[in-house]
């Protein structure tokens, strides 16, 4: 699907001689030493709603805000402590700031001075959404003091006073070498109203004006990031919101044509997803049009997803529509139990689930994701040919997080060897 490049062709020819090889290997590692020394994006700035979050929700709702993501058992798998971030461990941001050679984004408002940002910022907040809280109050939806994506917006500018202090177009040079990461955001849009309890049927009258909007809304940011400078966007549509667990048992269906065969999702949430990201893709295109000299790349959160679901095998997951931690049951949630409040259930393994708490994605659904983008196949323009200047990202398409995956899958074949081994030691 994704454009083949020169470096990519070929593959059937001839044999090669050894001494190709060894020189082949040595230059490989020698651009992968390269790599390492010199990110080949400066920053990366990122902006969303929880899927994105590394740590701002506390800051702004407070230490003691009843969130439990800002709890054990959240962060259990990669970091052993809550970090504020809402799975069990990285998130998609985290595998691409450490694919592009960059340290995990630092939450904007859990840093200070111009060197707290000197490779970035991350903006998102858990609960945020594209539009302002008045647009759905004036449609009688109830929606409390959320952040929305121009309160984002404007603590980017107010951090560009920070870092070019007097003069923004003195931002430009450090602009246009940041990686900007505009999303996931607008998938709480259409959250919190179906979780107020708002009819499907007036979710539904919502389209296409509001997802118009929001997807327009959206496309403003892009429009003014662009105009400050930015050279590099990378912008998520919204995941298959269909395979989420709590929507499955909210809105359990006894008609089967209600559920996709092959995936045993939702099917009306998948296509709403669906046009979301239709819009949000459009938009984009008209986008490259006005601004030829920028990257705009459409990262496919729901086409990455959806191989997660479709053959969770390949990445070691075995219950993709249910979550780990949660009420139990068929989908890992129930009505009255809630991962982090009062009594509720953790399985031993997140790594085998496609949900850590019924509403976000475990660790091991955000690495799969992140594979998909950086691999190419679900960035549109693949994110390997638009950033060729970009080792790093070059050497992912044939990949370090899949190697890594494929060896974990190798360890287990190991250890299983080992443990027949001993079985048979043992019964002899
Ligand atoms: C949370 O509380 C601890 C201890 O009181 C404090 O050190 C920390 O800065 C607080 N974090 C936030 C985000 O308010
Ligand atoms: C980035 O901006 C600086 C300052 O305006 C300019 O000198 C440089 O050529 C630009 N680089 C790219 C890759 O656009």
């Amino acid at each position: 699907m994704s454009p083949s490049t020169s470096t990519r062709g070929g593959g059937g020819g001839g044999l090669l001689s050894p001494a190709a090889v060894v020189i082949a290997v040595v230059a490989v590692l020698l651009s992968a030493a390269q790599a390492r020394e010199e990110p080949c994006y400066q920053r990366l700035f990122s902006f969303g709603d929880s899927l994105t979050d590394t740590g701002n929700f506390p800051f702004i709702f407070g230490n003691d805000s009843r969130e439990p993501a800002l709890r054990p058992p959240y962060g259990e798998t990669f970091f052993r402590r809550a970090t504020g971030r809402f799975s069990d461990g990285r998130l998609v941001v985290d595998f691409i700031a450490d694919a592009l050679g960059l340290p995990f984004v630092r939450p904007y408002w859990s840093g200070r001075t111009a060197g707290d940002f000197a490779r970035g910022a991350n903006f998102a907040v858990g609960g945020a959404t594209a539009l302002r809280p008045d647009f759905f109050r004036a449609r009688g939806v109830p929606m409390a003091d959320i952040v929305h994506l121009d309160m984002e917006m404007k603590w980017f500018r107010d951090l560009l006073g920070l870092l070019c202090p007097g003069d923004l177009s003195g931002c430009t040079g450090m602009i246009n070498q940041s990686l900007f990461l505009v999303g996931e955001i607008g998938g709480n849009d259409y959250n919190l109203p179906l979780l107020r309890g708002v009819s499907i049927t007036k979710i539904r009258s919502f389209t296409p004006s509001v997802i118009a909007k929001i997807s327009s809304t959206i496309t403003l940011s892009l429009q003014e990031l662009i105009g400050l400078g930015a050279k590099t966007l990378l912008v998520p549509g919204n995941l298959p919101i269909g395979c989420v667990p709590n929507y499955l048992m909210i809105f359990k269906s006894d008609k089967k044509e209600d559920y996709e065969p092959e995936t045993g999702c939702l099917r009306w949430m998948n296509e709403f997803s669906q046009y979301h990201n239709k819009l949000l893709t459009d938009e984009l295109e008209k986008l490259r049009k006005l601004h030829p000299d920028v990257a705009i790349i459409y990262a496919d959160y729901y086409g990455a997803a959806m191989e997660i679901y479709l053959s969770p095998e390949q990445f070691g997951i075995e219950d993709p529509l249910a979550a780990c931690c949660g009420g139990g049951g068929q989908y890992g949630v129930s009505g009255t139990a809630r991962c982090g409040y009062g009594e509720y259930k953790v399985c031993d393994d997140p790594q085998k689930y496609g949900s850590w708490d019924g509403f976000h994605p475990s660790e091991a659904a955000y690495k799969a994701i992140a594979i998909g983008l950086l691999r190419g196949s679900y960035t549109q323009p693949s994110i390997a040919t638009t950033t060729n200047s970009c080792p790093q990202i070059t050497e992912l398409s044939s990949s370090v997080e899949y190697k890594n995956c494929r060896t974990v899958l190798h360890m287990t074949a190991v250890s299983q060897v080992i443990g027949w081994l001993l079985f048979f030691l043992l019964s002899f």
